[in-house]
């Protein structure tokens, strides 16, 4: 029987590509979006014409009502429970000194990075548990591992993606259900606007491997991990960022 996966926030950025990727591998996926249903559903028509199965499902992850809605409808639709939830979403990611931060900012960011995989990984688990089959991916991100100026908001909801996997992967081993994170270093997409060559190659220059990633670097790891070959391994933070940081 094929796998079936929902990608949170996949109508675009790095969730499309993964959301694509997991496709072409013979996965049936859930494209979740938030707003944007034109774009989900490009998404989804992208992944039919290359031959593949898709549904996108609008809902918000960060709220008890739209996990389960996303996790309902995903089970509706294909018609058996979930098996890879790849915790992908994000909104807007203010850069804010100690002076302009408060602690809303700080929730608005674990509500993406810490609530929204919690309520989802609850509510799939069940399935996961009696299939002895389950794959968690939480997208992190290097930030954890710079530990950038005037981004605590972020980075610190970020650092918290290390541990829980960690202890996720340490409670849920024994059911067959791996966790694991992936941090992805700086990698343009729509939300960044136009990168000029000059700010690219500032942060290239401290790349080890010399190039900006592209989405399709961490949609390959995240896809290793889902498969059956990936399966031993768990609880890791993996680093897809040429080199930049060395793990975290
Ligand atoms: N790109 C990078 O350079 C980079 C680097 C390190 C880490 N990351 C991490 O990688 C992940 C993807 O980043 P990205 O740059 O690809 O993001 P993005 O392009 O801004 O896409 C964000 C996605 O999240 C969806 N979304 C927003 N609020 C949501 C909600 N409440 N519920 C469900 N979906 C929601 C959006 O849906 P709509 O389109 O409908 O609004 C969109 O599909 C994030 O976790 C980010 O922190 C990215």
């Amino acid at each position: 029987m094929k796998r079936v996966a929902i990608v949170t926030g996949s109508s675009r950025g790095l969730g499309k590509a993964v959301s694509r990727r997991l496709s072409s591998d013979g996965v049936r996926v859930v494209v979740n979006y938030y707003s944007n249903q034109e774009k989900a559903e490009k998404v989804v028509a992208e992944i039919e014409r290359d031959g593949g199965e898709a549904v996108a499902i609008q809902g918000d992850v960060t709220t008890e009502e739209g996990a389960d809605r996303v996790v309902g409808e995903a089970e509706r639709v294909f018609g058996q429970s979930v098996d890879i939830v790849v915790n992908n979403a994000t909104g807007p990611q203010p850069e804010l000194s100690l002076d302009e931060v408060s602690w809303e900012d700080y929730l608005d960011q674990l509500h993406f990075s810490v609530k929204a995989p919690l309520l989802l990984t609850k509510r799939v688990m069940g399935g996961m548990k009696h299939n002895h089959w389950g794959r968690i991916i939480n997208i992190g991100s290097e930030v954890v591992g710079l530990g950038n100026a005037e981004f605590s908001n972020y980075v610190t909801a970020k650092s918290a993606v290390v541990g829980m996997t960690r202890s996720w992967a340490n409670e849920l081993g024994a059911f067959g259900i791996t966790v694991n994170a992936v941090h992805p270093g700086f990698i343009p997409v729509e939300r960044h606007g136009e990168v000029t060559e000059e700010s690219a190659q500032g942060y290239v220059s401290g790349v080890p491997l010399k190039r900006l990633g592209k989405p399709e670097d961490i949609a390959a790891q995240v896809a290793f991990l889902c498969r059956d070959e990936g399966g031993f391994v768990t609880g890791q933070n993996i680093s897809v960022n040429g080199g930049k940081t060395f793990g975290v």
